[in-house]
């Protein structure tokens, strides 16, 4: 069995995918504690260790040397829909953080990165940003060039019915590999009904419906009423954005700040945000993932974390891959012990 460790590691949904292709988490890091709390729920027998990854440290935390090192760093620095300030950004500079840890495993740097970002970060400043992190890991001694920058979609490439395009950056290590073969084409696959993802027939807690007298209201109703059951609408700052029938708008960590992105649907009752639990089913986590109670943790944490999140489903696709080529090249191509 194959070892690997998470930074960044969220509620783990790049953790679900490389336990699914077999792989063993051997520690993980995450500064959020309620991210923290749901994936200690989940993930019962992991070492995650809480904290900011800037306070990481090989020796301090005695982290093991793994396989694959897997890190969704944070995105809202390099998405179109974010700041765009890069590397210039806080959160933008976590990405050397990475860099630090490998470089303080010495002799024992993992054989393998899986890396997750938005995809604006393979264009962003004029593709300074993509040529700099590349360089940066090339400089570490792994093979990595933009034919290793896959993009994979939630929706085209793992059939869920959410469009969620992300960026993922293989890189193979100089001292184990004699090059790095990332560089496929993914099948596309057929889009599962929407249907079975969301409870349409279960009138939910007043909690999750719009008030009466929402100014959006009437717009809301407006698209919806017309539309066949199942479809869903998005309340935006300002307006009321139509989804194309049979699929959910990419969900989205602003789902947290007042709800006012998580989809609306249209039942018995009214109009209604989808649940937390569709939320993470159309995020490709399964039913059994566990969410604290409402006592436990505010609803609107529980939004941010999901839409934060990396599909499993997404996870689980690359992380096969990187499972079988380990399995497949790490003994005949092994140059260093
Ligand atoms: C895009 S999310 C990661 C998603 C996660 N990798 C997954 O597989 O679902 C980025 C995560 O980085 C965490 N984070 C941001 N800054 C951090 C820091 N300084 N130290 C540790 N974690 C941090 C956030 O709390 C967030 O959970």
């Amino acid at each position: 069995m194959f070892n690997c460790a998470s930074l960044f590691a969220g509620i783990g949904g790049l953790c679900m995918g490389m336990e699914r292709a077999g792989f063993n988490t051997a520690w993980a890091n995450e500064f959020n504690l309620d991210c923290v709390r749901v994936y200690k729920d989940n993930f019962p027998n992991s070492n995650i260790i809480a904290g900011d990854i800037r306070e990481l440290s090989v020796e301090g935390n005695n982290l093991a040397p793994v396989d694959v090192l897997h890190g969704g760093f944070p995105c809202q620095s390099f998405s179109a829909a974010g700041n765009r300030l890069g590397f210039e950004d806080e959160r933008g500079k976590l990405f050397h953080q990475i860099i630090r840890l490998i470089e303080e495993f010495g002799e024992k740097k993992p054989k393998m990165l899986l890396l997750e970002n938005a995809p604006n970060l393979l264009i962003g400043d004029d593709g300074e940003w993509i040529e700099t992190i590349l360089t940066e890991l090339q400089l570490c001694g792994y093979w990595v060039s933009k034919r290793n920058c896959l993009l994979v979609d939630a929706n085209k490439h793992c059939g869920l019915p959410q469009r969620r395009e992300r960026l993922f950056i293989v890189a193979t290590s100089q001292d184990y590999f004699l090059d790095n073969p990332f560089d496929y084409n993914f099948d596309v696959v057929e889009k599962e009904d929407i249907q079975n993802f969301i409870e349409l027939e279960e009138v939910k807690e007043d909690y999750y419906y719009l008030d009466k007298d929402n100014r959006f209201g009437s717009k809301l109703n407006e698209d919806l009423s017309k539309k066949p059951n199942y479809s869903l609408s998005q309340l935006r700052k300002t307006y009321v954005r139509p989804v194309e029938y049979g699929f959910c708008p990419t969900l989205t960590a602003n789902m947290g700040a007042g709800g006012h992105n998580v989809p609306f649907l249209l039942d018995a009752k009214g109009l209604r945000k989808l649940t937390e639990s569709e939320c993470l089913k159309l995020q490709g986590f399964p039913e059994t993932f566990k969410l604290p109670p409402a006592s436990e943790m505010a609803k609107g944490k529980i939004y941010q974390m999901i839409g934060n999140s990396v599909s499993p489903r997404v996870s689980e696709l690359l992380a096969k891959l990187i499972y079988n080529y380990l399995s497949e090249n790490l003994d005949e191509n092994r140059l260093a012990v």
